[in-house]
């Protein structure tokens, strides 16, 4: 790893006080794409992959949206590197999760899944029986993150890991609670209107409404850039 820049004064961790620090990581192609529009999300180098799991083994839980279990059965653990397990949060408001999925399989720390009042009980009571614990986080369409970010608090995560894919990225970011977000750009692109990118979701209209972000560092891994940012402040700006 090499540090090609960084900034002079980086701002100190700032712990919440009612939810956990949120950082997103993600690897994405030069276009943007976390994802080629047939699903591959090969994209990180291996360098880059030994970053992740660094992070990994750092946090007290990662979490992932549904469609990412579904589309690449992750195992969410830490094995590149030597490091504690973290618990694997899931998105997944209709208890979608396979009771197979590798997530469920894993042998050190908790699968949560993160459910909606409305879920299938018997899809509920599955995911218990095969080992999950359940989260009902609010009643509404899909998963209420503020609410779901309280209760992982409460259950002693004080610091996350948001592993995508790109509509967890958007509700997270559209609510404000995302502290730092880390992208791994490989030197690759693949095109595709179809293709998911980096933060999905609504989106905004104006330029002028979108999250401003203040750089912190730019690192290289392999090939891989490694970029750095943090909600902008007003003193970021000056
Ligand atoms: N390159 C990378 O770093 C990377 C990392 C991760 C994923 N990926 C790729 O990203 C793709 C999946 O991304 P995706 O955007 O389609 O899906 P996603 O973000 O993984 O999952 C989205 C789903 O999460 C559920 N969800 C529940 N509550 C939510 C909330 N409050 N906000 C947002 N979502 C909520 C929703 O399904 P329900 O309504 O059923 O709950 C929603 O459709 C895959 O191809 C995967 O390979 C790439």
């Amino acid at each position: 790893m090499t540090v090609i820049w960084e900034r002079p004064q980086e701002r100190p961790f700032e712990a919440q006080a009612d939810r956990p620090y949120i950082l997103l990581n993600a690897a994405m192609t030069l276009d943007g794409k976390i994802a080629t529009q047939s699903g591959d999300s090969k994209i990180s180098s291996e360098e880059d992959l030994v970053r992740l799991h660094h992070l990994r083994a750092d946090v007290d839980a990662v979490v992932v949206g549904i469609e990412t279990i579904l589309a690449d059965d992750p195992q969410l653990m830490v094995y590149r590197v030597k490091g504690r397990n973290p618990d694997r949060v899931i998105l997944d408001s209709a208890a979608r999760t396979p009771t197979e999925a590798k997530v469920l399989s894993a042998k050190a720390g908790r699968t949560i899944i993160a459910v909606t009042e409305s879920a299938p009980k018997t899809r509920v009571d599955d995911l218990l029986r095969a080992g999950a614990e359940v989260i009902v986080a609010g009643s509404g369409d899909r998963v209420d993150l503020r609410l779901l970010m309280n209760r992982l608090s409460g259950k002693g995560i004080r610091r996350i890991l948001v592993e995508g894919g790109g509509n967890v990225n958007w509700g997270l970011l559209e609510l404000g609670l995302v502290d730092e977000i880390r992208v791994a750009v490989a030197p690759v692109i693949v095109g595709g209107r179809e293709a998911v990118t980096l933060v999905e979701g609504k989106g905004f209209d104006k330029v002028h409404d979108g999250i401003k972000l203040a750089l912190q560092r730019i690192e290289q891994y392999g090939e891989d850039l490694v970029l750095t940012y943090r909600p902008a402040k007003e003193k970021d700006e000056e």
